[in-house]
């Protein structure tokens, strides 16, 4: 076949997973990157707190208990343990690469704590700009071609085998064939109505995945942040890190009484779950705002170690570390997503791999441990790395149409808009069967409408969602149910 969109390899996305499995490829691979909008429009960008790691060899225990422990019970042990022990070295080889890491005076890496470790391994970068500095860091290294502003439509599939993906790339449909395609594209933030990540976020290729009859694991299993400021416009809301209650920051109420300790002794450095219900069940019972209480922070330190909250809340009005934030848990991140083995592989589907926050190892179980989602897209883009470098190949391109069916609808915003809020009501921090139902029929009646396929493939997905909650039979880490 004569045909100029070939590549050995396909990566949809441009966050830590993406960029790492582009960048640690042999190089005489052509490697295409493909992007929904700019590079830098990934959850990554806007991670906060750092990469949990184990601080060395004698860690890689407490490490893979402390991350058991969080998961509640649904963790896959075997791939915790490769989590951290892979972790070690892998970050080690991110540092040797050259990503700056904070550093004290004597030049030794700075180890942070958040909540359920239990000892201080969060290494992080620019104070509370890690992603963003992980990002710079690996576009700097990037030498792959980049494909902006460029949305998949499908993966092309035939005979269990994929051949490459179809994008709708600036008002035109295009198909890339590859070896193999590594699907990076993040979770689902944009069906909730409040949440931390990019806009470009929204569940469209587990929806996929659904309809090529690929597994979704665990996609009950969606993560609540305590900590995010959500008076402000935009779809993204600012999240202020774990990190902040690791340092010392405190959870008020309007009175300035810690209440945490009303729920379990850790308090602040509660699981992430633990606190986020506790903020909500607080806020219905007494109603008002909670609070993030900064005020035992020295001004000049903390404007150097958090310096993008510390901008950030500044052009919103807050004068940190003086001012008290109100607070709210807003959803953070997908436990769930497409099932893979430990090589990234996606069962039953030749030449198609999936990593970071997309894919579902077990690894986080029912509830994630901070900042172990940077080290899970280091850690198993590199093993689907291995794994593609060490399989031989037999690619004959099969040539598929280049024909989608109508992408967007006139009513689609609306419904979309509708959804984020069902979806936040009702698959939320807390779960109702009722509700859930009642939210289950209301998407079977969206998806029997006249819509577009992206709006489809965001209601299948949120389907799964609800449907895997109705399933779950009783409350488990972060799928909290009460009837
Ligand atoms: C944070 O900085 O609090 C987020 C870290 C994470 O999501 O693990």
């Amino acid at each position: 076949m004569k045909n100029k969109n070939i590549y050995d390899v396909i990566v949809i996305g441009s966050g830590i997973s993406g960029l790492n499995v582009a960048n640690t490829l042999s190089k005489d691979k052509k490697v295409l990157v493909i992007c929904k909008e700019n590079s830098w429009d990934c959850n990554t960008f806007y991670a906060q707190g750092g990469i949990a790691v184990p601080v060395d060899e004698s860690d890689i225990e407490s490490h893979i208990q402390d991350t058991i422990n969080a998961g509640a019970g649904l963790c896959d042990k075997k791939a915790v343990r490769v989590l951290c022990e892979d972790g070690l070295r892998t970050v080690r080889d991110l540092i040797d690469r050259g990503c700056p890491f904070d550093r004290d005076e004597s030049g030794q890496i700075l180890y942070t704590k958040e909540a359920a470790h239990s000892r201080n391994r969060i290494i992080h970068s620019g104070g509370d700009a890690t992603g963003r500095e992980v990002h710079k860091f690996l576009m700097s290294e990037n030498t792959s071609q980049l494909l902006y502003n460029s949305t998949v439509t499908d993966l092309l599939i035939e005979d269990d085998i994929c051949h490459g993906v179809r994008v709708w790339h600036n008002g035109e449909l295009r198909n890339y064939y590859a070896k193999a395609v590594v699907i990076a594209s993040g979770g689902v933030g944009s069906i909730y109505e409040y949440h931390t990540n990019s806009k470009t976020i929204s569940g469209e290729l587990q929806g996929i995945c659904l309809e090529k009859g690929l597994e979704l694991r665990d996609m009950q299993m969606m993560q609540f942040h305590p900590t995010v400021f959500i008076h402000s416009l935009g779809a993204r809301k600012q999240l202020l890190t774990e990190a902040l209650r690791g340092e010392g920051a405190h959870i008020v109420g309007k009175d300035g009484e810690r209440f945490l300790f009303n729920y379990d002794d850790r308090g602040e450095l509660s699981p992430r779950s633990l606190v986020s219900r506790a903020i909500f069940e607080y806020k219905k019972k007494y109603g008002g705002e909670v609070y993030l209480d900064l005020s035992m922070f020295d001004k000049e330190f903390f404007k150097k170690r958090f310096p993008t909250i510390y901008f950030n809340l500044k052009d919103l009005g807050y004068n940190l570390p003086e001012d008290r934030v109100p607070i709210s848990p807003a959803f953070h991140y997908a436990m769930g997503g497409i099932k893979t083995d430990l090589d990234a592989k996606v069962p039953k589907m030749k030449n198609l791999y999936a990593v970071g926050e997309v894919a579902n190892t077990r690894v986080h179980g029912a509830n994630r441990l901070a900042s172990n989602s940077l080290l899970e897209g280091l850690v198993f883009s590199k093993r689907a790395v291995k794994s593609i470098e060490s399989e031989k190949f037999d690619f004959l391109v099969k040539e598929f149409d280049v024909k989608e069916e109508s992408l967007v609808k006139s009513g689609d915003k609306e419904i979309k808009n509708e959804l984020r809020t069902l979806m936040w009501d009702s698959a939320g921090i807390i779960r109702s069967r009722k509700k859930l139902e009642d939210t289950l029929i209301k998407i079977d009646s969206y998806l029997d409408t006249d819509i577009g396929k992206f709006l489809r493939l965001r209601l299948k997905t949120s389907r799964n969602i609800v449907k895997s909650t109705i399933f779950q039979k009783e409350s488990l880490g972060a799928c909290y149910i009460i009837d």
